[in-house]
């Protein structure tokens, strides 16, 4: 199952990529107090889709991964060894939060009146989302 792995290997990059993307742009909007438009949205919105798609991919990549049967070792042993934590605990929860957090920020600049309230929420939601993705990053063995 090397393609599911190798597969969020590389769709790690369209996410990061587009997430700085749609961060910055929201700042950027933000301070220079621009509208918010057709461009901004679509920004925002590939880079809901393709943390989606990377969502469901990891939850794929986690049940092949050689990782995974570390598990028949027990919950102790996982803890104790931060490579395992990383992989099967912490890279895991922490992104499912971080894409509660971008779906959020998404579903709540929609609600939103006005230019700055859009631009304030994208740009909070999606640049905590993206902290914790990159506090979560295996960036030993990755890129
Ligand atoms: C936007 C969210 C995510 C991003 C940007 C991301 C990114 C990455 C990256 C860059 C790697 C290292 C790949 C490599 O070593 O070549 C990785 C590995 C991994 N990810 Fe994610 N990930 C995300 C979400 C998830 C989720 C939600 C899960 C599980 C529910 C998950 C499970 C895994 C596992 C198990 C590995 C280790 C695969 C292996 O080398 O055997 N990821 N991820």
């Amino acid at each position: 199952m090397d393609i599911i792995i190798s597969l969020h290997s590389k769709l790690a990059y369209v996410v990061l990529i587009f997430l700085v993307l749609a961060t910055l742009n929201a700042f950027w909007g933000l301070i220079g107090k621009r509208s918010f438009g057709s461009k901004d949205l679509r920004l925002s919105l590939f880079a809901l889709i393709f943390s989606h798609i990377q969502l469901l991919i990891g939850i794929a990549t986690y049940f092949v991964s050689p990782y995974f049967s570390a598990w028949e070792n027990g919950m102790g042993a996982v803890m104790k060894d931060s490579t395992l934590r990383l992989y099967l605990v912490e890279h895991p929860t922490t992104n499912i939060l971080a894409i509660v957090l971008i779906t959020m920020g998404w579903s709540l600049h929609k609600k939103a009146a006005g230019d700055r309230k859009k631009y304030f929420r994208i740009a909070v939601f999606y640049g905590i989302g993206l902290l914790l993705l990159l506090s979560r990053i295996p960036w030993q063995n990755w890129p």
